[in-house]
């Protein structure tokens, strides 16, 4: 999916096209954003790499609100893009909105 540049909020998708539990990549030149739904339907957008090695959370399983990286488990807060200790790190977030189940990413 690729995206415009210079707008401050930008429609990505409906809320029912991220699965749930799971994500969309969101591809820009400077770093793809991953854009989770929780079970509750609640949307969060990190950027897609690890603060571990990189790894890309979007191909991480979704529970409660953290994603668990593919690549070495590292738990990572959607909220937050903290990881969850012991291990120390914190992905990029990015501002994220519904608006009457459409989602806007902030960049
Ligand atoms: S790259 Fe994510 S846990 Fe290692």
């Amino acid at each position: 999916m690729n995206m415009k540049a210079n707008q401050p909020w930008v429609s990505i998708c409906q809320v029912t096209d991220i699965p749930k539990l799971g994500s969309r990549v969101v591809q820009r030149p400077a770093g793809n954003v991953a854009v989770f739904r929780s079970a509750a339907d609640v949307v969060f957008a990190l950027l897609d790499h690890c603060p571990h090695k990189g790894g890309p959370l979007s191909q991480g399983i979704v529970h409660g609100e953290s994603v668990t990286c593919p690549l070495h488990s590292w738990n990572i807060d959607l909220a937050t893009g903290e990881a969850r200790a012991p291990d120390e790190g914190c992905a990029r977030r990015f501002p994220v909105k519904v608006v009457e189940g459409e989602v806007f990413l902030s960049l």
